[in-house]
């Protein structure tokens, strides 16, 4: 059957020059893009300051809005920020840990940057309890879920595990931190944009991610998702002057705050890296999550078949349900495979503790898949030869 989401690969350049296998980290540039940044420049050069009337000031709004479309958000519900690690600092700032309730409860699968930020918290009396994964490719729901206990405040958890590629119970694990009163920070980099993510259904109450990965939009776009009733009450002490009602008054003293999503940020927005989001962001939801879910599900399972027949070790899950948009292949010496299949344009990463990532989108060819796995294979008998 013929594959019709081939049709949009003419809209990205490097399709043409590599085999591009690496969405999970950087999705492909739309040619979009191009124009986009023009657009941007000409506005600058021509209307110079009253840019930010005309367009500037509402644009972290609208991407907002156009990211928050894609996981089913109510418009005004998304802010948008320079990456994840800071949306993890406007969540904490809402929350005061010199309390009883100071517990923050995530595992050692959590991307590190959040890992990082929430261990430095401990400064400000936040209690990390951090559960170990058992395999290396999941986390135990359980040991996770018997964690969040009445003294927890804050639940951080990746949707989809960076390294593994493992879907999260998430509504389970939103369901128990209600229950005893706390609140989750959903991580769906590795998710919006491969695998359906609805916030509505979850009734979650923080969702942050990135466009730079599945959603094609570039470096320096983060977006924070806060549900729409706790948004009116919440009063983040990382602020500035985009959050008040009234900046332009440059009023002395405390801030009033704006409803969000200005509520949410602080300084001045990110203008170039905005622009540069939104040709992504229209691609992918003109083609759909849910077909992209369909073909990711299908060609995902197609490289663990060719990998498991090859003897590689799998680092991801064998269960589509339980796998996002990446499958983790280790094989000996696979920094090294990876190294080379570099040289050879074939695009994908290497992980401590994952192996090799590849990570197809929507615009990729079967032949693709084939194309790397063959590679593989001949890197390694000639590693082989070489006696590496
Ligand atoms: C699950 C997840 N969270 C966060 C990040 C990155 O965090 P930040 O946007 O702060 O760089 C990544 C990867 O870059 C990721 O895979």
């Amino acid at each position: 059957m013929a594959d019709e989401l081939l049709r949009y690969r003419s809209e990205f350049p490097i399709l043409d020059r590599t085999t591009y296998l690496i969405s999970n980290s950087l999705g492909a540039m739309p040619q979009g893009v191009y124009e986009a940044m023009k657009g941007y420049a000409d506005i600058w050069a021509t209307r110079g300051v009253r840019a930010w009337e005309e367009r500037w000031w509402m644009l972290a709004a609208q991407v907002g809005d156009e990211i928050g479309a894609l996981m089913n958000a109510a418009p005004g519900s998304v802010s948008t920020h320079q990456n994840v690690t800071t949306c993890q600092a406007v969540v904490a700032s809402c929350f005061d840990f010199s309390g009883k309730r100071n517990k923050v409860v995530y595992s050692d699968m959590n991307f590190p940057s959040v890992m990082y930020f929430w261990e430095a918290q401990q400064a400000c009396g936040a209690r990390v309890h951090m559960v170990k994964t058992e395999d290396g490719i999941t986390v135990p729901l359980e040991r996770l879920l018997d964690a969040i206990d009445e003294q927890t405040m804050l639940v951080p958890v990746s949707h989809v595990l960076f390294r593994s590629s493992y879907i999260q119970d998430a509504k389970a694990i939103i369901e128990k931190a209600h229950k005893v009163g706390a609140q989750v920070v959903l991580d769906t980099f590795q998710s919006l944009g491969t695998v359906p993510v609805d916030v509505q259904t979850l009734n979650v109450d923080f969702v942050c991610g990135g466009v730079l990965k599945w959603l094609c939009g570039g470096p320096g776009v983060g977006y924070l998702y806060v549900r729409p009733d706790l948004g009116k009450t919440l009063q983040p002490k990382f602020t500035g002057w985009f959050a008040h009602q009234n900046a332009f008054a440059f009023e002395v003293g405390p801030t009033r705050y704006s409803e969000p999503p200005f509520r949410f940020m602080n300084g001045t927005s990110h203008i170039p890296s905005l622009e540069a989001a939104r040709p992504g962001l229209k691609i992918i939801a003109e083609v759909g999550i849910e077909r992209i879910r369909e073909k990711s599900q299908r060609q995902t399972s197609r490289l663990l078949a060719m990998a498991e027949q090859r003897g590689w070790r799998i680092n991801s899950p064998r269960d589509t349900k339980l796998r996002g948009g990446t499958v983790s292949i280790d094989m000996s010496e696979a920094e090294q495979v990876c190294r080379e299949l570099l040289e050879r344009d074939i695009l994908v990463d290497y992980r401590p503790k994952a192996g090799v990532r590849m990570a197809p989108h929507f615009y990729n060819k079967d032949e693709e898949l084939d194309t790397a796995i063959a590679a593989v294979e001949e890197i390694l008998k000639t590693l082989c030869r070489r006696g590496v």
